[in-house]
């Protein structure tokens, strides 16, 4: 324990809760369609070029702030100097963690609707055009709020767990259910007549498709998939012990996260391929075209409900640790009991939730469910990463950086020089580059 905070109490814990973040619908949902819209091969190689080039030290940033000030943000934002001055960039992050809530519990409670009408069947001998009216219907009505507000009163549990007996254990229950679901259906995507037709979209680089929009949504969705620019890894970090190696367990998530994106690739492509689809459906390809296609498998009415408890098991771990980072901050800066953080963060989101989930029904034209994607992932995640990445290069002693990334069981120094090189100058511009195309 450093001063009293609670710490993960073993490796497997801390892989188990960071990955748990990493993956999520950014993987199962939003990789595939990134990819089968982008062209595949060429996007999947800026994708990884990316994820270890910039994503791994941008990890080991947010992970130093979070270790050596053991608070999360916006707090550790003031680490090392007594001005506030920082400490904006730490709010901007909260509010995208607010954002990020309200859109995302939606998409998570549609997967408990899917998993129910999967084990019901209800997906059998439907046509495109059926299952089409049947999501659009869905998720305009009250009964999407209603599945939203349950999966935010499962995170509530666990986020009232706290950080060992909450977070710890189900993320070291989950994440091993998930890979297992996972292999299951790489095993039987192999035996699918589109196994290869699949696997060369996703591998065959075409390198005539690479335009700057694929090379910017591939950092863009890097950035969104490793969890980065809110601050969500300086508050799980903030709870690490002083002998978790920060620069080992960011490739660690690195890779795992990189593995899971590209095993959702191969279940999805080779589908896909085989029941003669499109790849280049786009975000519904996931709730309209996949309960189609495993329902034309043999044992259809499990790899649907597998799939949507897959799906279901990803985004709560990722809630889990949105959701962490303004209980964090509820109970460093106000010093209020975790019971009451969680309660507060629960109620603010219930509100933005539910806007967000009638954004496709009565609220239409208001459209907070774009207006908050929109927001968090184009501007508050890219300002929040660049923040990191000055904050870490320039701001922070670098005694104290070196301390964390290479004095504590640390790397040699010519890697530590390396990662903070690429903080202090490559990760900065990089970021900048996609904040302004972005806006463009
Ligand atoms: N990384 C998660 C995914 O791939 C989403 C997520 C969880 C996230 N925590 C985050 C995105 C913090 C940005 C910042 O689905």
């Amino acid at each position: 324990m450093a001063g009293g905070r609670t710490e993960f109490s073993s490796k497997l814990g801390v892989i188990a809760a960071t990955v748990g973040s990493a993956v999520g619908l950014g993987n199962i949902w939003r990789f595939p369609y990134e990819a089968g819209t982008h062209g595949g091969g060429a996007f999947l190689i800026c994708y990884i070029f990316f994820v270890l080039v910039i994503g791994v030290p941008v990890i080991c940033a947010e992970f130093t702030m979070g270790r050596a000030s053991r608070l999360g943000i916006p707090g550790a934002f003031r680490y090392g100097h007594n001005s506030r001055k920082w400490e904006g960039i730490g709010y901007l992050g909260i509010l995208a963690a607010i954002l990020i809530l309200g859109f995302y519990s939606v998409v998570a409670g549609w997967t408990f609707e899917y998993i129910i009408e999967s084990v019901s069947g209800a997906f059998q001998d439907t046509t495109a055009d059926e299952r089409h009216i049947h999501f659009e219907d869905f998720i305009s009505g009250w009964r999407a709020v209603g599945w939203t507000i349950c999966f935010l009163i499962i995170n509530a549990i666990v986020s009232l767990g706290g950080v060992q007996k909450g977070i710890e254990r189900v993320s070291n229950i989950l994440m091993p259910l998930l890979f297992l679901i996972l292999l299951a259906f790489c095993i039987n995507s192999a035996f699918l007549p589109g196994f290869n037709e699949g696997v060369s979209f996703l591998f065959h680089p075409d390198f005539s498709k690479l335009t700057p929009d694929v090379i910017l949504s591939a950092l863009g969705q890097a950035f969104f998939s490793l969890s980065l620019g809110m601050g969500c890894l300086v508050t799980y970090s903030s709870y690490f012990s002083d002998r978790t190696p920060l620069v080992k367990t960011a490739a660690q998530i690195a890779v795992l996260d990189t593995l899971v994106a590209i095993l959702s690739g191969l279940v999805i492509f080779p589908a896909v391929f085989s029941f003669g689809m499109s790849p280049a459906e786009g975000p519904t390809l996931v709730f309209e075209v996949l309960p189609g296609i495993f329902n034309l498998m043999p044992g259809g009415m499990i790899w649907s409900t597998l799939f949507f408890l897959l799906l279901a098991v990803a985004s709560l771990t990722s809630i889990i640790s949105v959701s962490e980072i303004v209980v964090t901050f509820l109970s460093d800066e106000f010093k209020i009991s975790r019971v009451k953080s969680t309660v507060s963060v629960t109620s603010i989101t219930l509100v933005t939730s539910t806007l967000c989930s009638l954004s496709f029904g009565p609220l239409k034209w208001l459209n907070l469910f774009n207006i908050f994607d929109y927001v968090s992932s184009n501007i508050l995640m890219t300002l929040g990463g660049l923040g990191v990445c000055i904050f870490v290069g320039w701001r922070m002693s670098p005694a104290d950086a070196r301390e964390e990334l290479h004095g504590k069981a640390g790397v040699p120094m010519w890697l530590y020089s390396t990662v903070m090189f690429i903080i202090k100058y490559l990760a900065p511009v990089c970021i900048g580059i996609v904040f302004i195309a972005g806006l463009l």
